[in-house]
């Protein structure tokens, strides 16, 4: 395995996916420009972009070039960022620190953030349609599938699994499926865009990158779930221990912290292990699995 530029290669998709984002976004100084600030506040800050970072370097996997994910990056950011203005709103988490300064409501308005939300989400799907660098028949599977990860039986759906949970004692099985949706059911979609991209896809390796990805997403929520404990507000830029006051399920409140983190580990051990059949144009994905348990923010 190739030695581990993990930290530039992410800087650079995290910079490719900013111009797009930024190009794509409705300018601030047009009407309605509070819903457009809105957004762009939503969007602009300083999230990892672990999503785009993904699409990318599945990218590399699968050698699909990365102007063909430009769209998919971007869009998937903003179902992302669309789901952090939805679950910091009053009715859902009642977060006021996201991305190290106030959550959009607090910044804007409920009714401002909740607006802004739905366009952020509209948008994306718009951004996928009207992408010119991918065949009509792939951008379709794109929308098809973003549609999917987001909706109700994916992301939106573990929100509301979520949401029915706080204050109850789950079995492990409900908890990994309330996470499986609410996180990684978007990662799995990160990761699914470049096959779909690529010229000819193959299905063993759609299936053993799904496989990654499904390990992946869970563990990334494993380790949110973590940071929510032992995470400073500082460094995390939203407030520590905001499970335990809404008596969320999680894996540290179900298993202990030993168990979370050995938890987290085994999934990713797993997403490795999925990898096994790629050559060295994988060990982005490789070092990226390891980041998610790694990584302090
Ligand atoms: C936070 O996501 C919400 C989850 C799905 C766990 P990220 O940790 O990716 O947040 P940003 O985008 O970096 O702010
Ligand atoms: C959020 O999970 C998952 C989403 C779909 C936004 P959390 O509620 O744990 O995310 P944070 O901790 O507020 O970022
Ligand atoms: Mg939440
Ligand atoms: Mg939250
Ligand atoms: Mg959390």
């Amino acid at each position: 395995m190739s030695e581990d530029p993990l930290g530039p290669l992410m800087a650079q998709c995290r910079e490719r996916v900013q111009g797009v984002l930024d190009g794509l976004l409705p300018a601030a100084d047009t009407s309605p420009e509070r819903l457009h600030a809105a957004m762009r506040y939503a969007v602009l800050g300083s999230g990892k972009r672990v999503r785009p970072v993904l699409a990318y370097t599945a990218g590399l996997a699968v050698g699909v070039p990365w102007e063909r994910l430009d769209a998919a990056a971007a869009a998937l950011e903003m179902i992302h960022a669309s789901s952090l203005v939805h679950d910091d709103l009053p009715a859902i988490d009642d977060d006021d620190l996201r991305r190290g300064r106030p959550t959009c409501h607090r910044a804007f308005d409920e009714a401002t953030a909740l607006l802004a939300g739905d366009a952020l989400q509209t948008l994306a799907f718009g951004v996928l349609a009207e992408d010119e660098a991918n065949a009509p028949s792939a951008r379709i599977q794109m929308v098809a599938r973003l549609a999917q990860a987001s909706g109700a039986a994916g992301m939106l759906g573990g929100q509301a699994l979520d949401l029915a949970s706080e204050g109850r004692r789950l079995d492990l099985a409900a908890l990994k499926n309330i996470h499986s949706h609410k996180t990684g059911a978007l990662i799995r979609a990160a990761v699914a865009m470049a096959p779909i991209a690529a010229d000819t896809p193959e299905a063993d390796a759609i299936e053993a990158l799904d496989r990654y990805a499904a390990c992946i997403g869970l563990a990334f929520q494993v380790q949110d779930d973590l940071l929510d404990v032992e995470g400073d507000t500082a460094v995390i830029g939203k407030a520590s221990g905001a499970d335990a006051a809404h008596h969320k399920a999680t894996y540290p409140s179900l298993l202990g912290l030993d168990a979370a983190h050995a938890a987290a580990q085994e999934l990713v051990d797993s997403a490795l292990a999925a990898l096994s059949g790629f050559d060295d144009r994988a060990d982005p994905l490789r070092w990226i699995a390891r980041y998610i348990i790694d990584r302090d923010r």
